[in-house]
């Protein structure tokens, strides 16, 4: 989501929605804005849909109710609740006088939901952030916090758990805006008698370009005069003061050149986001579930049907699923499955993977699988799309809007999302016991960081790929999950840089591919841990030779300390280790980085390829 809010001596309303303007790209569920006049009067506009249809709304009802210099605005990506005009932000306490915005995800919301509800309080929406609005609004009318906006957003922030960055108004104090951030990022735009806060600095870049980043688990009060931070505690703090030297076009790209280079390194939080909250203490909670237990003990098959890196996703899966569930899985491109009459019944889980959650093959796949009576689980990135709307479960990857057509962090939130799956079958067919359960989601929530870890790898990647950029082919070797790594990773590159490339099996390479290896030509071998699967690691070491006597130029990824490797890579890019199932988080990240840079260096729009589109909704 997009957040903003405005401190200062403009009308507010044109600030807050040219800031939200500016940052439509952070989701387009729904926009909403907030205005506070000086005589203690709140009010809001909210909007199912994109900016656009809150601006005719506003132009329906008259701009003149937003007479105010304080205000602020929010373009939602929706997690909790549909995107329906009641779950647009702001949400507001039953006073209407509490006025909040949030991107994030309260994973303790249906406790405090319930607190409430106990509590007499009648909530209108479905969302986690309706909850922290009444929370404020019952902190700032009694107890010690009584009258003191900033002291109540702080204790309510106390209170709350997972990843939230909220903007909170009162109607009683025009005068000012309180934010908090812990997790999704928050900066401050400080101006001459004006202060901005917004998710990110695209907003107010406009108007000033000094700001100040704020740290986890900090609350910041702005005026028009400036903005003092302290800690959730009220201990006072620092931000991080910076100037912007980006242009327009770059800030709303967190920096980068192009959408698919920030989203990129946007993996890690889509991963941690997309896990948080699917673990209750005792098993796997998926996001919607409206089927009983039973028929989740009852599959006795799973197929996964996909498209384009979807389909690679599943792929990916089959290893874990399988491996943890002892259920046969089969993984099928969407537009193969509905057509080939697949062995379909009521015990039959169909795992249909989708970021945009309107493909066309994958929703009529869907559409077949349910009037043959099998089980229909998504797995999507888009809130209330049409696939989790036809499907019987659904689990979301909350890796936040996706813009460069060509998939990076949903891919891998759709690897995370597709193991969440896995392990939620293992523990409903009694293959992994709860403790098991435990210490597969650990090892998950474990790679964030080693993502974070592998994009240091980066620039070292990027100069690799100007050094290859003209070449023919490349091709992408890879065993076991490396080799819908290796597949995935051509897929990149034919996507972005218009080269041909193909992924194969490494056993296979010797069953024809290894006639294509002629001098110079690139090989990315994606190598698996040394230590896990051993014997498959020494064979890929003998492809490996194989090749490379044939002339081909290796680029090898493989564990750091893989020294049985090193003599056969020409070049060696390094990947932290981690669990045989869980590489392929690691692994893809320097096959995408590749894929965009040889694109950039031939001169391509890395965010719009040719002939491509983000979502297919033909088939
Ligand atoms: C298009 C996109 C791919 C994506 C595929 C499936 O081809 O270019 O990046 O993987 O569609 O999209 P979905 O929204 O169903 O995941």
């Amino acid at each position: 989501c997009g957040i903003v809010g405005y401190v200062g001596h403009r009308p507010a309303l044109d600030v807050v929605l040219g800031g939200l303007r500016r940052m439509e790209y952070r989701g387009y569920d729904s926009a909403g804005v907030a205005v506070l006049d000086g005589a203690g009067r709140l009010t809001v506009e909210r909007k199912a849909g994109q900016l656009a249809n809150l601006e005719a709304e506003l132009d329906a009802v008259g701009r003149d109710g937003f007479a105010g210099t304080a205000g602020m605005g929010h373009t939602r990506w929706a997690t909790h609740g549909a995107p329906v005009d009641r779950n647009s932000h702001p949400h507001r306490d039953a006073t209407e006088r509490v006025a909040v915005v949030h991107n994030g995800i309260i994973e303790n919301f249906a406790a405090l939901r319930a607190e409430l509800e106990a509590a007499g309080v009648e909530l209108s929406s479905d969302t986690d952030t309706e909850t922290a609005a009444h929370l404020i609004a019952r902190a700032y009318a009694e107890g010690d916090t009584a009258g003191d906006l900033p002291a109540s957003v702080r204790a309510v922030c106390r209170r709350l758990e997972g990843a939230f960055t909220l903007v909170v108004t009162h109607a009683d104090r025009p005068d000012l805006i309180v934010a908090a951030r812990r997790s999704s990022p928050l900066v401050v735009g400080v101006g001459a008698g004006e202060t901005f806060v917004a998710s990110d600095v695209a907003a107010f870049i406009e108007h000033t370009r000094e700001a100040v980043e704020l740290g986890q688990d900090q609350l910041v009060v702005i005026t028009r005069d400036g903005y003092t931070v302290t800690d959730f505690a009220g201990e006072p703090a620092q931000g991080r003061p910076f100037t912007v030297d980006w242009d327009l076009s770059a800030a709303e790209k967190g920096g980068h050149e192009y959408f698919m280079l920030k989203e990129i390194e946007e993996q890690p939080d889509a991963l941690a986001n997309t896990l948080r909250g699917h673990f209750d203490g005792s098993g796997i909670v998926l996001d919607e579930q409206r089927l009983a237990d039973q028929d989740l003990r009852d599959v006795d098959k799973v197929f996964v049907v996909a498209c384009g890196s979807a389909y690679h996703s599943g792929l990916v899966a089959k290893y874990a699923i399988e491996h943890w569930t002892r259920l046969p899985v089969e993984v099928e491109l969407a537009s193969e499955f509905r057509y080939r009459d697949p062995v379909l019944d009521r015990d039959t889980l169909v795992v249909a993977v989708s970021q945009s959650g309107e493909t066309a093959d994958t929703l009529e796949a869907v559409r077949h699988a349910r009037e043959q009576k099998a089980r229909v689980l998504a797995v999507c990135n888009t809130n209330g799309a049409q696939i989790p709307r036809e499907s019987d479960a659904v689990l979301y990857t909350h890796a936040g809007p996706e813009i460069g057509v060509a998939s990076t962090k949903a891919f891998l939130a759709q690897i995370a999302a597709n193991y969440l799956v896995g392990l939620a079958l293992a523990q409903a067919r009694g293959t992994k016991y709860p403790d098991e359960v435990a210490r597969e989601f650990a090892e998950l929530e474990a790679m964030p960081a080693a993502v974070r870890k592998v994009l240091s790898t980066t620039e070292q990647v990027r100069d690799l790929g100007r050094r290859i950029a003209d070449s023919k082919a490349v091709l992408f070797l890879g065993r076991h999950v490396g080799f819908p790594v290796a597949l995935e990773g051509a897929l990149k590159l034919k996507e972005l840089a218009y080269m041909h490339a193909e992924g194969f099996a490494a056993g296979e390479l010797k069953h024809g591919p290894i006639a294509l290896i002629e001098d110079g030509l690139p090989v990315v071998v994606v190598m698996p841990s040394p230590k896990g699967r051993g014997v498959l690691h020494a064979k890929l070491v003998s492809n490996i030779s194989e090749i490379q006597a044939r002339g081909a130029r290796t680029i090898v990824i493989a564990e750091e300390g893989d020294d049985r490797v090193r003599p056969f890579a020409d070049e060696l890019v390094e990947i932290p280790a981690v669990p045989t199932l869980l590489q392929p988080l690691v692994s893809t990240v320097p096959l995408q980085v590749l894929a965009a840079e040889i694109a950039r260096t031939r001169g391509y729009d890395v965010d719009k390829p040719r002939n491509l589109a983000k979502s297919v909704t033909v088939e």
